[in-house]
């Protein structure tokens, strides 16, 4: 008999709705709480650190044409650094041809990527997948990275900050349900680029060089506006401002504050 009524009320309309909002209002509760969980006192690992004088600095910048490449351009020419720019289309970076030496490739070229890191001080990449391209962007930052390893040491660079994502799992992390969130969305709507990001942590994990994956959440192409949140352990916002970012990047080229180690960044306040 009871069974029979949960049968029916499992088969009716009003049932599966209830349901349905059931797990709505759940699912938007703990992303709410998610979203406004902030990482304690011991997460915020950083602070604003002194700048040294950037003037005979030379970065290699790639990625540059793209949406956090040209924050990064800007920051970098803000803080007085010399830029070598890798582009495809130099005519993306027309804007700032007289301000910065355009090296013209294809970042899977190992010969262009030589080329790039000549006479450079550290490596910056915001380079990523791009949906024009196709097939061809498949495991792209794990090609560009290993041509980057290869050629930093001839180049005699020691430094490499690229910019990846937070869905990235390192050894040391402890995801709250905002970093356990992230994750599992990445895993379901970026499958392809989160693997990609995941084995490129796996080659800087086996290489010498001193490296900074920077691992972001979503990002938002607003300009700086306050340091951004930093934690070695869990995700501490689901979005970033580029520009808070790009000044963080940036500062690391001076400080190397986090080397070999992967720390997430957030922006407090959700861009408006
Ligand atoms: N946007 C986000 O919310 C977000 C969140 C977390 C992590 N990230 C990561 O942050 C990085 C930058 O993201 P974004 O949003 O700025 O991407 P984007 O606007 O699509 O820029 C991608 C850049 O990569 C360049 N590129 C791609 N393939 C190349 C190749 N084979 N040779 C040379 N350059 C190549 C593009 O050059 P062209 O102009 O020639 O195409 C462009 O400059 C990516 O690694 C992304 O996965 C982004």
């Amino acid at each position: 008999m009871l069974a029979r009524h949960f049968a029916q009320c499992c088969g009716s309309m009003h049932y599966w709705r209830w349901l349905l909002r059931t797990l709505s209002i759940l699912l938007c509760a703990s992303l709410m709480l998610a979203c406004t969980a902030q990482p304690t006192r011991e997460d915020l690992a950083y602070s604003v650190p002194q700048t040294e004088s950037s003037q005979h600095h030379t970065v290699a910048l790639l990625g540059a044409s793209g949406m956090v490449g040209g924050y990064l351009l800007e920051a970098a020419l803000g803080r007085g650094y010399t830029v070598r720019a890798l582009a495809r289309n130099p005519a993306k970076l027309a804007r700032f041809s007289n301000r910065i030496t355009i090296i013209k490739g294809d970042a899977r070229d190992p010969a262009v990527i030589r080329e790039l890191l000549h006479g450079s001080d550290a490596v910056i990449s915001a380079l990523g997948p791009v949906k024009a391209d196709g097939d061809a962007s498949h495991f792209i930052n794990t090609t560009v990275t290993r041509n980057i390893l290869e050629a930093m040491p001839a180049e005699d660079i020691s430094l490499y900050i690229a910019v990846s994502g937070a869905a990235v799992v390192m050894p040391d992390d402890n995801r709250n349900l905002l970093g356990w969130w992230i994750r599992t969305l990445a895993q379901i709507g970026l499958r392809g680029a989160l693997q990609d990001k995941q084995a490129e942590y796996a080659l800087l994990a086996d290489s010498t060089v001193d490296w900074i994956l920077v691992r972001c959440p979503l990002i938002e192409p607003k300009p700086f506006d306050e340091p951004p949140l930093v934690s070695l352990q869990t995700p501490p916002a689901f979005q970033l401002r580029a520009g808070a970012l790009a000044q963080f990047i940036m500062e690391q080229v001076e400080t190397r504050e986090f080397i070999r180690q992967g720390p997430f960044l957030g922006s407090s306040k959700p861009a408006n």
